[in-house]
């Protein structure tokens, strides 16, 4: 909570003036923000997957909390309903558009990419599920969190082809944020990305007592495009880029200071 109370760089709470109608959080992206949208078959569906929070597996790709449970409680709002549970569920607090394992564009996950996630979203104002009035006082969030680039490594991309990836993926996000705000969400947050290379997939080569750099510096070059980029899209408007990667590693530190394990830095 500390630490999202840094990084959130905006006031996100009370702005409603409607009793009756609560401000809104819609969440595009993969599993950091995912609460359920993933069918039964999933991972996120069996232990240990929610153990912690609710205490029994519910479509959550975490033992705990995800973060768009911390930011809709920082909203004082309930973590906004699954777009698979939209017709079961209340949808006042807005929706979950996130499907774990996607990202900015195909994944090996047959799920929607945040475009499709946007369509979705799309589709219900044009049928005035939300109208203009209810986007009034809302807030995206988004998770673009480097399935992109697993995906990249997955197939046999190069070390050398990288960057021009990165520099696609960070320009189709750009567009992304731009629709998500132009359909009439007027805060956008973007998470940053998290430090890739202390991934367990990445740590294992070093017996996980070390980050691996190259995944470090993927995720610092698509950091810098991203506030590069977020900035140069309109300045009058609030889009924001959520500081993750600092987040991590200020987390990780603290650990390693209270622990001495895990000597991160490379
Ligand atoms: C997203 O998925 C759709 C198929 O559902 C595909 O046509 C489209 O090209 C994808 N978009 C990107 C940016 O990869
Ligand atoms: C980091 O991971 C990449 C991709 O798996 C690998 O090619 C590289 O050798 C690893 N180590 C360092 C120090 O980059
Ligand atoms: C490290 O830990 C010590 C004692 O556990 C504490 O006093 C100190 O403030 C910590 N430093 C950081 C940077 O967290």
């Amino acid at each position: 909570m500390i630490v999202l109370s840094l990084i959130v760089p905006f006031p996100i709470t009370g702005a409603y003036v409607d009793a009756n109608r609560s401000i809104k959080l819609f969440v595009f992206g993969d599993s950091y923000v995912d609460t359920g949208n993933r069918d039964s078959t999933a991972r996120s569906w069996k232990e240990p997957y929610g153990i912690t929070y609710p205490r029994i597996p519910a479509g959550h790709f975490s033992d705990g909390q995800v973060f768009t449970e911390y930011i809709a409680s920082r909203m004082g709002i309930k973590s906004p309903t699954p777009y698979r549970f939209r017709k079961l569920r209340p949808i006042k607090y807005g929706m979950n558009f996130a499907y774990g394992g996607t990202g900015v564009f195909d994944t090996l996950v047959a799920a929607p990419n945040i475009t499709k996630q946007i369509d979705l979203f799309e589709q219900l104002v044009q049928e005035k599920i939300y109208t203009t009035d209810d986007l009034k006082f809302s807030t995206a969030l988004v998770s673009a969190s480097g399935n992109d680039y697993g995906i990249y490594l997955a197939r046999g991309g190069s070390l050398e082809g990288l960057p021009a990836f990165i520099v696609s993926v960070v320009n189709q996000l750009g567009s992304d944020l731009q629709r998500i705000h132009d359909l009439g969400v007027p805060r956008v947050a973007i998470m940053g990305i998290q430090p890739l290379g202390c991934l367990p997939q990445f740590t294992k080569e070093y017996s996980y007592e070390k980050c691996n750099s190259t995944g470090n510096l993927v995720a610092l070059f698509h950091n810098l495009l991203l506030t590069t980029m977020v900035e140069e899209l309109k300045p009058e408007s609030k889009f924001v880029v959520l500081l993750m990667y600092d987040a991590f590693i200020s987390a990780m530190k603290k650990f390693e200071n209270e622990t001495g394990d895990f000597p991160i830095f490379m």
